[in-house]
């Protein structure tokens, strides 16, 4: 992302990690849900946030992406505390659920362009619609650009929802469970576009229920336990028996593809957060 233009303050923050959280306490209510997280996430890296329901995998991920405010500690993305100067450009997130009823019937392509939103601006960019038919391709929908999300799958729609972060081609990615209740084709298409995202060097922050189709790629696993992390570093291993085991065969589509993605998405710069308006649970209380 180096470019001839960058300010000073760009530079000096030009090889800081992605993610930095340093002792973020976050309160929701009367509950401390987060109590003290350190989190770093070298640029490169695929780590997985795994835990029980409750644990505060979703609250971590939420103020990490500047949803969530913390109550106290910090938090950092390439080296720039949240905020303004935080380049929200290079940041994708997907959210945990979609909104079951939206009002207004949105098309999978207008969902996926409103990834490409400016924070202030409401107007899309000019090509919006090639940008998101190519992000539609990595997930495997570009047939469906013109269907109303109401009437995609469970994990059609959130495919959608993970191509609205691709739009942005982001050098950051953040996704909260993004496979669970998800039907077995979306799961294969999703493991097969984040194969192809970490050889390009995409850093990737991913909520788990389990390791599942995406165990080939993680490298490092930091569990919550109750709003502290109690472990960070190798993976857990399969459970013999267990339902992850089944999964350690042959995947077909874990190879980069390198019949795809290889145009240039020219994505555009800005906050995400214009383009979130299709879920209901990312509102900050
Ligand atoms: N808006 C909220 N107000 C109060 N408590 C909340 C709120 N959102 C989540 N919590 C609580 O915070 C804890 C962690 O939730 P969450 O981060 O969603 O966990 P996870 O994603 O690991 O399942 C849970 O006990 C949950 O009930
Ligand atoms: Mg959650």
């Amino acid at each position: 992302m180096t470019t001839l233009t960058e300010t000073p303050a760009e530079r000096r923050s030009a090889g800081a990690p992605p993610v930095e959280a340093a002792d973020v306490h976050v309160r929701l209510g009367a509950s401390p849900v987060l109590r003290g997280v350190d989190l770093r996430v070298a640029a490169g890296e695929v780590v997985a946030l795994l835990g029980a329901n409750g644990s505060g995998k979703s609250t971590l991920v939420r103020t990490l992406v500047g949803v969530l405010p913390p109550t106290s500690g910090e938090v950092r993305l390439f080296g720039r505390p949240l905020g303004d100067g935080v380049p929200w450009g290079r940041v994708g997130y997907v959210p945990q659920r979609v909104s079951a009823a939206a009002g207004v019937p949105s098309t999978a392509e207008e969902v996926v362009a409103s990834g490409l939103l400016h924070g202030r601006r409401l107007r899309l960019p000019r090509g919006w619609r090639d940008r998101a038919h190519e992000a539609l391709e990595l997930v495997d929908l570009a047939d469906r650009r013109r269907t109303a999300t109401q009437q995609l799958s469970g994990g059609q729609q959130q495919r959608v929802l993970i191509a609205r972060a691709l739009v942005r081609r982001p050098d950051l990615l953040v996704l909260d469970e993004p496979v669970a209740g998800v039907d077995r084709p979306s799961q294969e298409a999703f493991a097969a576009t984040m194969a192809r995202l970490v050889a390009d060097g995409t850093t990737v922050l991913v909520v788990l229920h389990e390791l599942g189709e995406l165990a080939p790629l993680v490298q490092r696993a930091v569990v919550l336990r109750h709003g502290r992390v109690v472990h960070d570093g190798a993976p857990p291993r399969p459970r013999p028996g267990h339902e992850e085991a089944e999964h350690e065969h042959v995947h077909p589509h874990a190879a980069p593809r390198s019949e795809r993605g290889e145009g240039d998405m020219g994505l555009a710069e800005g906050p995400f957060e214009a383009g979130m308006s299709t879920t209901t649970d990312e509102v900050a209380p």
